[in-house]
């Protein structure tokens, strides 16, 4: 069943922990739709992932809308966020409305996430008032991190802490669905996930939100340039069951040519699926896949 807006938000209310990946093409998204994750997020992360820059700033909304299309594509039962890349919204309520609008109408979103505070504010107000289901992102925001000090775990402060539960609350009253918590020590985003009736979704956020969101590259191992502290590979949990299936064939190519299971695809959806069994219950992130309250 492809989720909602509200159906998303009744997970919320009956506790159900919600599961969300990065994707940024047809092949894995494909995977993906087969699986019982929840939501997808084409993230600017894709600028690093698939197209190598090395880091999101770069990224452009042309090439956004190429991701965004082919995810699409592979995954026309998922529920898809589009994430908004640097230089797309900030200037103004216009231009954040009109490229807002192009995830939706070109690539076929159900959602935007946009980072920030302050202004930013102003841009949800005036995306999610034209229909458009809107998600913020606090914490380590990658599209502006320089200002800020760099990747950090923020909210490590009472004065931080402070500001992102005041920033949470402003953007839930304009209007966003939900909102991304990442890099926050985990005893502040299960504050903020009680604080706001909208989705609290964390990434490095700890086990207390209503869901995780991992970036697909890190469950697979497929993006050895850099791997943060709160992301899990996959792959070694599953690879004595992918065998395992491979030995039970006789004819592993006549196998492979009627199912084409017998290779990354396949790989993919049992990882995928690993994800989607600990989050459900509550077995991911364990501690050493999330931040203390304090610099280790
Ligand atoms: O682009 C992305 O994947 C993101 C995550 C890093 C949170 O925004």
């Amino acid at each position: 069943m492809k989720q909602s807006v509200k159906s998303l938000i009744t997970k919320k209310q009956l506790r159900e922990p919600i599961t969300w990946l990065t994707c940024y093409d047809y092949s894995l998204a494909s995977a993906l739709n087969h699986t019982e994750l929840d939501m997808i997020l084409v993230g600017d992360s894709g600028g690093m992932t698939v197209l190598g820059y090395s880091d999101t700033v770069p990224v452009s909304m042309e090439e956004m809308l190429v991701l965004t299309k082919a995810v699409r594509r592979g995954a026309p039962e998922k529920f898809i966020v589009g994430d908004m890349p640097k230089g797309s919204y900030e200037e103004s309520n216009r231009i954040a409305i009109e490229n807002a609008m192009r995830f939706v109408k070109e690539a076929g979103c159900d959602a935007i996430k946009l980072e920030g505070s302050g202004v930013m504010v102003e841009r949800i107000k005036a995306i999610s008032s034209c229909g458009i289901p809107t998600f913020g992102h606090l914490g380590l925001t990658p599209q502006t991190s320089s200002q800020f000090g760099g990747y950090r775990v923020v909210g490590r402060t009472s004065e931080e802490a402070n500001q992102l539960l005041g920033d949470a609350i402003m953007i839930q009253e304009a209007g966003a669905f939900g909102l991304l918590l990442e890099a926050t020590p985990p005893k502040l985003a299960e504050t903020v996930t009680q604080e706001i009736d909208i989705l609290c979704m964390g990434i490095g956020a700890g086990i207390k939100t209503d869901g995780q969101l991992l970036i697909l590259h890190d469950l697979l191992g497929l993006f050895p340039s850099f791997r943060p502290k709160f992301a899990k590979c996959y792959v070694p949990e599953i690879m004595g069951e992918f065998v395992a299936a491979l030995e039970e064939k006789s004819d592993l190519v006549q196998f492979g040519k009627d199912t084409r299971l017998d290779g990354l695809y396949q790989l993919a959806i049992l990882s995928v699926n690993a994800f989607i069994n600990d989050v459900q219950k509550r077995a991911f992130p364990t501690p050493s896949f999330t931040y203390s309250a304090q610099s280790p």
